[in-house]
């Protein structure tokens, strides 16, 4: 049975191993950035059609110690990569390097590249082109003390590029990161979410998505797998046809987005039609300071604004204040979650959490916070 690598950001490895067991995957071991799972190739086509939290499904190939720009050579020649592609398609090759012998990545990509294409034209006089852009193959490569680890990637495009949204505001959440959020704080999927500062409305379209079991890969125009020559289309019209029947049409409850800018608030309206829950989402135009309960009951789950990309200080602990004080007085017995990455303003809330969960919103650590409004 093939094993396969699903990657994620740091922090939603747990979470992410719940989510491949919940789709039936058999995990086999987790690591810093991500799970192992064994799976045929339906099982991995599943994966990337339905995995909110992994960031790429990548297929190990091999695993070897180098020190030398030959011997990194020759290892590669031992995988037959002639097997994926047509000389006549493309390749890229993705390599990071930590603590090794060889210490410039470009080399060794380059050394890398030039192992694979010296295989396809010996085989056939022919050799691909590399494509970083939009490659047919793409190889990752990854070195940490000499240890190299060499995976071709079955996703193509990350996996948090759902597909859905084309315009972003600000500072915009990643879709896997988002969902990853969202079940940390185990919400039910059947009660109201509000996001008072929802800019490109990621975590309610995340979570409606949810709601309404719609694959996050349902609207991507293609994977990297499609583009092989073991590509199995019947295994994958299976899964997109079960994933498809599975879709809920109608919820009984809604989820709600306030912000301050119009034109953010444009781009998630826009988004959610992408990914068919605008039939679920109401966005209003509000500053937080003036929010009101848009229903009795539901769960609070807010990114404001923290400084580290957008806003200044002085401005940023008014709208801290403005938060707190709408949560407190109009916002009596719900649960709200906050991230942030700025410890100084999540203080200023004056509240006092009752969970915390550390994750890295790209290379900022942010604490996504559990406060209940009593
Ligand atoms: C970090 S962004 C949220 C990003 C969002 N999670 C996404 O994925 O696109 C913070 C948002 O807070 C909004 N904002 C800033 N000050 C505000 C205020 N006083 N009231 C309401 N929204 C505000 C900004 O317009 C921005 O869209």
């Amino acid at each position: 049975m093939p094993e396969f690598f699903a990657s994620t950001a740091r922090g939603l490895v747990e979470p992410l191993e719940k989510e491949l067991k919940d789709l039936g995957l058999k995990v086999t071991d987790k690591y810093i950035g991500g799970v192992f799972f064994e799976s045929n190739w339906e099982g991995c086509y599943k994966a990337n059609l339905h995995s909110r939290l992994a960031s790429r499904i990548l297929k190990p190939v091999l695993d070897f110690t180098a020190y030398q720009p030959e011997e990194l050579y020759n290892q590669i020649l031992r995988h037959d990569f002639t097997k994926y592609i047509k000389p006549t398609q493309t390749i890229s090759i993705d390599a990071s390097v930590t603590e090794s012998m060889m210490r410039d990545q470009r080399y060794v990509a380059m050394k890398v590249k030039d192992a694979i294409v010296d295989q396809f034209r010996d085989k056939f006089g022919v050799r691909p082109d590399v494509d970083n852009e939009n490659p047919s193959l793409r190889i990752h490569v990854r070195a940490i003390k000499n240890q190299f680890n060499v995976a071709i990637d079955t996703s193509g495009d990350s996996l948090f590029k759902r597909g859905y949204r084309k315009e972003v505001g600000e500072a915009p959440l990643k879709e896997n990161l988002a969902a990853g959020l969202i079940m940390v704080t185990e919400w039910d999927k059947q009660s109201p979410l509000v996001d008072f500062m929802c800019g490109s409305g990621t975590f309610l379209i995340e979570a409606a998505m949810m709601a309404k079991n719609i694959a996050p890969g349902i609207s991507r125009k293609r994977f990297g797998f499609q583009n092989w020559l073991n590509y199995e289309p019947e295994a994958w019209d299976k899964v997109v046809q079960e994933a498809m029947d599975a879709e809920i049409e109608e919820l009984p409850f809604k989820f709600y987005g306030f912000d301050i800018d119009r034109k953010v608030l444009n781009n998630a309206k826009d988004n959610a039609k992408r990914a068919g829950v605008d039939d679920v989402i109401e966005f209003k135009k509000e500053p937080v300071a003036t929010v009101e309960p848009p229903v009795e009951k539901g769960m609070i789950i807010i990114n404001p604004p923290y400084g580290a990309r957008i806003g200044d200080e002085d401005n940023l602990r008014d709208v801290y204040r403005d938060l707190s004080f709408t949560l407190k007085h109009r916002f009596k017995g719900w649960d709200a979650w906050i991230l942030s990455g700025n410890k100084e303003l999540i203080a200023d809330l004056k509240l006092k959490s009752t969970r915390k969960h550390f994750v890295f919103n790209g290379n900022i650590e942010c604490r996504f916070l559990k406060y209940s409004m009593f």
